[in-house]
């Protein structure tokens, strides 16, 4: 039996929507998960994915295994798409798969490293996404963190972020957010991402990349793959993990794309066959319906120029909500705290810095949800709830 089995602690993230769900009261604000809401709270499945959909319908389509790194054609376009400029020059050593979303993606990499890399020394940002841990201890790697957000300056630490990314050990696995960093909403800037290319090389690292909001951090889905063609155009050693839960709204479909840059297409063949041994034991091959749906997408001009709309409005509205909450907490309520950060950081998040006490009092007395690390998805707010949430944090900070 399992008298043995002692009880785990909720998960930070989605632990907060199960005791959000339970909470009745009327003015309940979820900003836990990050997961697009529209202007009245609820959640917006993307008008060109409901044409792909109904497309895909007409096509009578069946229902038969797909191969075991899933539907080729997306995996092109989904990589064609993170690397930009730079893919004809890579993709005859460029191994992709059809990943179960971007933790799919990043649980091929983890089991990849413990099998085959030499280092299991992988270095994560401080702070990082939650799940990042989670995901690469299961796979027996040693977790180690490298400064990255200046709580005085709520921005980039870039000498401690370089300093420790050289003296970790060469050829360490480094975590790298290509963009709209989660939880921060801090991205390096270009030239900044050219002093973190120049320590990679030097030290030998191998670079793996979490590209969960392509389209999030500039509101184009080009302009934020300044990292991945940085990265491959200089020939690293690299991962890249990629997500169309957010960008296209496919959460629950779990569409995502893992790829590797190998050094040959000699190379590539080898690193394909050990992949495929790895899927198939792990789940088989992939599930059909989202990637059909992305495929659809890529692959259709007129659509894909409609999907891209579709994210700068997302984007734009959340930009919006970024400004609407500082402007009143500034303006309105006349706050001294300092929220210039809320319209700085980028992407779905901003890292508050409320205090766990503060996150604490803002979900008993407010019945606002958020991590306990103070990170707002800033998703979650809209025009009618901003004024009650820019009060509430007017108070828990003014004690
Ligand atoms: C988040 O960080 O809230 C999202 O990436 C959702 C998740 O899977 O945790």
């Amino acid at each position: 039996g399992w008298a043995n089995v002692p009880m785990g602690p909720p998960d930070p993230i989605f632990g907060i929507s199960e005791t959000f769900k339970k909470d009745s009261f009327p003015k309940k604000i979820n900003l836990g998960v990050g997961a697009y809401r529209d202007d009245t709270g609820k959640p917006y499945v993307l008008p060109s994915v409901r044409t792909a959909e109904a497309e895909i319908l007409k096509q009578d389509l069946d229902k038969e295994y797909l191969p075991m790194t899933g539907d080729n054609s997306f995996c092109e376009e989904a990589t064609r798409m993170a690397y930009g400029d730079v893919y004809d020059s890579i993709s005859n050593r460029l191994v992709a798969a059809q990943s179960v979303s971007g933790t799919g993606a990043l649980l091929l990499s983890s089991r990849f490293f413990s099998k085959f890399y030499p280092s299991k020394d992988i270095y994560i940002s401080n702070p990082t996404w939650g799940n990042h841990k989670n995901v690469f201890s299961n796979a027996g790697l040693n977790i180690k963190e490298y400064r990255y957000y200046n709580p005085i300056t709520k921005g980039l630490d870039i000498e401690g972020m370089l300093s420790d990314l050289s003296q970790a050990p060469n050829s360490s696995i480094v975590l790298l957010h290509a963009c709209a960093h989660n939880p921060t909403g801090v991205d390096p800037t270009h030239a900044q991402w050219n002093d973190i290319l120049r320590v990679v090389r030097d030290k030998g690292h191998f670079v793996l990349l979490d590209m969960a909001y392509q389209g999030f951090a500039s509101g184009d889905f080009a302009r934020d793959t300044y990292a991945t063609q940085l990265f491959a155009s200089n020939n690293v050693p690299m991962f890249l993990c990629q997500s169309f839960a957010k960008n296209m709204g496919l959460y629950g479909e779990r569409v995502g794309c893992f790829s590797s840059l190998t050094a040959s297409p000699e190379e590539a063949a080898r690193f394909e066959s050990q992949l495929k041994i790895l899927v198939r034991a792990s789940y088989s091959n992939p599930p059909v319906h989202g990637a059909r749906i992305a495929r659809f997408i890529l692959k259709n001009n007129d659509l894909r120029a409609q999907w891209a709309g579709e994210v700068k409005g997302m984007a734009s509205r959340i930009i919006s909500m970024r400004q609407a909450l500082r402007s009143i907490l500034e303006n309105d309520l006349k706050s001294k705290h300092g929220w210039k950060h809320i319209t700085d950081q980028i992407g779905m998040f901003c890292y508050t810095g409320l205090t766990p006490e503060q996150v604490a009092t803002l979900s008993r007395d407010y019945h606002i949800y958020l991590t306990k690390n103070g990170r707002i998805s800033i998703a979650g707010i809209n025009t009618s709830n901003v004024r009650y949430l820019a009060e509430a944090i007017h108070t828990v900070t003014s004690n």
